[in-house]
């Protein structure tokens, strides 16, 4: 079987082979760009070549980008350890042509790479284009995708936008058909949120810029941006539905198995998926100089670490325990990614002491939040004042207390949440100092 690490050199190497530079990962932090809070695909660090501004001894490179999706326009936070695909941070395979090879050479490309390299079914694989894209369709028939089987979509899925502003452009996605036992319609159809039909790649044909006013301008040249999640394919490619499945997030729910003792396939699997992923998102960040905060990109590792913390304090670990993780992730991933490595006394360190911090205060906020739910009609909002409490005084994320009370089928009552939050920095204001999280975090909000 394939390793994740197996299947991010064979994509590498079938693109070098084809002409490309393999350019490093770049960093989590975007270099030069305000607009962006963390790289969230692999066409980030080339958005100045797609524009034009910027030029380098190659027209077409290949990358495995490290991203993270936990904030922004893109935002997967939520949903991890509840679905089968979301990741804070996961691997984003691509190949770029800088104004060099167009459609009728990045379709063939993909083709070929799956259907040969990875030799995944013909007949299981579907496209979609932008509905307008004649050119796109004509090329995947000839490809020998059957004209059953390439659906045209009008909607923003099929027009990639990197954010607000930048280079953007209509799209073509693979689709892999998993079979008619699972639920779920085609692309398009409207059941196409079920499981059946899994995008594994998505096709860009940069050719536009956006502006922060709506409008849009076409690019003087035509350019290519595609990616693939590793994750995600490397779970096709193992015979598994589920990303937590593949040979290298399992070693993680392992190594979270092993330091709580908790078994990973029992009814507490969830808090073992949430660890492993932020296990790689906090790790990379620090690896990448993020440190824990209360504000901008440092407030938002604070956030996944102190979720991933609550998640092993319900796995009944007394001590710290994320720290104790980064040896397996860094045997598993060091070798692709060596900052890792070289941050390795970093990473621990941090999440050792931010862990040992919110231990003091998590069991007394937990409390706090179970005698308020107690004393609420069952469904009821937790009300604002206290999600605020919770965050105030025991250093909670909102988004913490509402992944707690998620699995109670309960919400937070975020407008009086913000009722608090304004309250206290008016207070803060007229105190005329800045006092404790509150205060710089409302900064932060506001901005
Ligand atoms: N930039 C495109 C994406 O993230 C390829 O899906």
């Amino acid at each position: 079987m394939a390793s994740l690490n197996d299947i991010r050199s064979t994509f590498l190497d079938y693109f070098k082979r084809n002409g490309h530079q393999v350019v490093a990962s770049s960093p989590l932090v975007p270099r030069n760009d305000p607009t962006l809070m963390f790289t969230n695909s692999g066409m980030v660090q080339f958005k100045n070549l797609f524009l034009g501004l910027e030029h380098r001894d190659y027209k077409r490179a290949t990358t495995a980008q490290k991203c993270v999706r936990a904030g922004g326009k893109h935002n997967d936070l939520d949903n991890v350890g509840y679905t089968a695909r979301h990741h804070t941070f996961f691997e984003m395979l691509g190949n770029f042509s800088f104004g060099d090879y167009f459609k009728e050479d990045a379709i063939p490309f993909a083709w070929e790479l799956i259907t040969r390299d990875f030799g995944i079914d013909k007949s299981r694989l579907l496209a979609t284009v932008y509905h307008t894209d004649d050119e796109a369709h004509a090329l995947w028939k000839k490809v020998g995708v059957p004209e059953d089987r390439i659906i045209r979509i009008a909607t923003s899925d099929n027009f990639w936008q990197m954010g607000p502003t930048g280079p953007c452009g209509p799209c073509t996605e693979i689709f892999y058909d998993h079979g008619d036992h699972i639920w779920g319609g085609p692309p398009g159809s409207a059941d196409e949120d079920g499981d059946r039909f899994i995008e594994i790649w998505n096709v860009v044909f940069m050719q536009n810029e956006q502006f922060a006013d709506g409008t849009m301008r076409p690019l003087d040249m035509q350019s290519i941006d595609t990616g693939m999640g590793l994750e995600r394919i490397g779970a096709l490619l193992q015979g598994k539905h589920d990303n937590y499945d593949t040979d290298l997030m399992r070693a993680l729910i392992e190594a979270s198995a092993h330091a709580s003792s908790v078994d990973p396939d029992g009814p507490k699997n969830i808090h073992h998926r949430v660890i492993a992923d932020h296990l790689r998102s906090c790790s990379f960040l620090i690896a990448d100089g993020v440190m824990p905060s209360n504000e901008g990109r440092g407030y938002v590792l604070r956030r996944i670490m102190r979720r991933a913390m609550r998640h092993a304090h319900l796995l009944g670990t007394k001590d710290p325990m994320m720290h104790k993780l980064v040896p397996a992730l860094v045997t598993q991933m060091g070798q692709a990614y060596p900052e890792l490595g070289r941050a390795q006394a970093l990473i621990t360190e941090t999440l050792k002491l931010e862990e040992e911090r919110f231990r003091t205060t998590l069991d007394r906020g937990l409390k706090l939040l179970e005698d308020e739910l107690a004393q609420l009609p069952d469904g009821q909002a937790l009300p604002g004042e206290a999600a605020f409490k919770l965050y105030d005084t025991f250093g909670f994320p909102l988004d913490l207390t509402q992944d707690a009370l998620r699995e109670k089928g309960r919400a937070v009552d975020t407008s009086g949440f913000d009722a608090a939050m304004d309250a206290q920095k008016a207070k803060a204001r007229a105190a005329w100092s800045g006092s404790g999280e509150a205060a710089d975090a409302a900064i932060w909000f506001d901005l």
